[in-house]
């Protein structure tokens, strides 16, 4: 049985209601719950107890020997980031096109020319299912040193039976090799292939029935669309959808990121777990998402990346709805991999406040994966955390650029610590790893 002890923490955590299941909704999302000094006891991979302690030199008993013990200082500790929307798995880049982009060509407009996301489906069409891994797997230890424990990352850059079950296998693959969650969705309807004849038809009984041969319903295994001009139609992504849910498997779908085309509403009554992008989502629409189960997930990182406008997660709040907020990662339109970044980005661009974007990117993140045992920090919760550098939680959001990452805990042990020049290769803030038993 392995303890770790952190002592000295500002605990900041979503403020989840006793016995309450889903995602936080409406003004529960504006409340935090911080214990402004504790120690956090974590035995084997779970958080056992929250202490508040009345001082950071106060005495308390010996501990057993063999006890890991961390000294926050004063640092926030929160519960590791659940980036619940990302493409990180490709290969290639469209840098061309961003410089095409910026001389004004809209996103749009590139893939109807055969490039943007297609341009990636090529990369990828010819890497190896290794080579994909490994790149996969570099964007997600750069994810974990910016606070990412758990991570979705959808395929869709395969749009063939084979490529689509490629990029699955890869995104396996990488997951075996990192410390952290990754779950992973089958993007199948996320652009139209024209050079294959009867390209829906072919992904909806060839391609989707083929992925269900290896990656079971139930196994986490989620199904999306990106419904679109120049992407899916509503009825093709409706055909998809209700097809895979009827599978068993929980449903997506990319809606509303420059054209509202009538999917929101569609998607509420097909219970898609979640509604993604909603940047140009009618008033209308989202009333009537916030009476649905289903989450709207925002995606501030792409419309600042395309200069397009934000969406109104306030209207959703307002209404009671669920909002999740993630980076989108991607070689297109999501230029970063960064949490933190990203809750910078909700506060100023979204106007969510400082704890609803916590809330939005660890407990409601988890939720949309169907995660119930992360996302806040709670005894009987697994243990991952992320001990940072600032002793103001609003400090993640004030600062740009560097993510302000200490330590990351994935299942109680410490998988990523900022090494610190100044203090001879010390850990960060001057905290100290031992497996010495120390008295105060
Ligand atoms: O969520 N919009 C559709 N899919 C991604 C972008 C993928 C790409 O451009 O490669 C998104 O923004």
């Amino acid at each position: 049985m392995s303890l770790t002890i952190i002592r000295n923490a500002r605990v900041v955590s979503p403020k989840v209601p006793q016995g309450h299941s889903g995602p936080l909704r409406g003004s529960a999302m504006a409340e935090l719950e911080i214990t402004p000094l504790a120690d956090v006891t974590i035995e084997s991979g779970l958080i056992k107890k929250v202490l508040p302690v009345a001082a950071p030199g106060k005495r308390r008993p010996p501990v057993p020997t063999g006890t890991n013990i961390i000294d926050a200082d004063g640092r926030v500790l929160l519960p590791g980031f659940v980036d619940c929307h990302t493409h990180a798995c490709w290969a290639g880049d469209r840098y061309d096109e961003w410089d095409m982009k910026r001389r004004g060509v809209p996103y749009l407009e590139i893939l109807k020319r055969g490039g943007g996301i297609m341009s990636t489906v090529r990369a990828v069409r010819e890497a190896t299912e290794e080579q994909l891994a490994e790149l996969l797997l570099q964007r997600l230890n750069v994810m974990l040193r910016c606070g990412t424990t758990t991570v979705e990352v959808k395929s869709g850059y395969g749009l063939s039976t084979a490529d689509e079950l490629k990029m699955l296998r890869a995104i396996a693959r990488a997951a075996a090799r990192w410390p952290g969650t990754v779950r992973s969705t089958a993007l199948l309807g996320h652009a139209i292939d024209e050079q294959q004849p009867g390209f829906v038809g072919v992904t909806v009984r060839q391609t989707l029935p083929a992925i269900a041969q290896e990656f079971l319903p139930g196994s986490g295994l989620a199904v999306d669309a990106f419904c679109e001009q120049s992407a899916w139609s509503l009825d093709q992504c409706i055909l998809l959808l209700s097809r895979a849910k009827d599978m068993g498997y929980p449903i997506r779908v990319h809606a509303d990121q420059f054209n509202s085309l009538g999917m929101v509403a569609a998607a509420i009554r097909l219970g898609t777990r979640t509604v993604d992008h909603l940047e140009v989502t009618t008033k209308e629409d989202i009333a009537a998402l916030g009476e649905s189960s289903t989450i709207g997930v925002y995606l501030p990182m792409s419309p600042l990346h395309l200069s397009t406008p934000q969406g109104k997660p306030r209207q959703l709040i307002a209404a009671g709805g669920a909002v999740a907020v993630a980076s989108n990662f991607n070689p297109g339109s999501g230029p970063s991999p960064s949490i933190p970044l990203t809750i910078a980005m909700a506060v100023r661009h979204l106007q969510l406040s400082h704890a609803e974007a916590i809330a939005a990117t660890t407990h409601n993140a988890a939720a949309v994966l169907d995660l119930a045992d992360r996302g806040s920090i709670v005894p009987g919760k697994r243990a991952d955390l992320v001990l940072m550098r600032h002793r103001d939680e609003r400090a993640i959001a004030f600062e740009l650029g560097e993510p302000g990452v200490d330590a990351v805990f994935v299942a109680g042990s410490m998988v990523y610590q900022q090494a610190d020049p100044a203090a001879g290769g010390r850990a960060a803030g001057g905290q100290k790893l031992t497996d010495t038993p120390t008295v105060n």
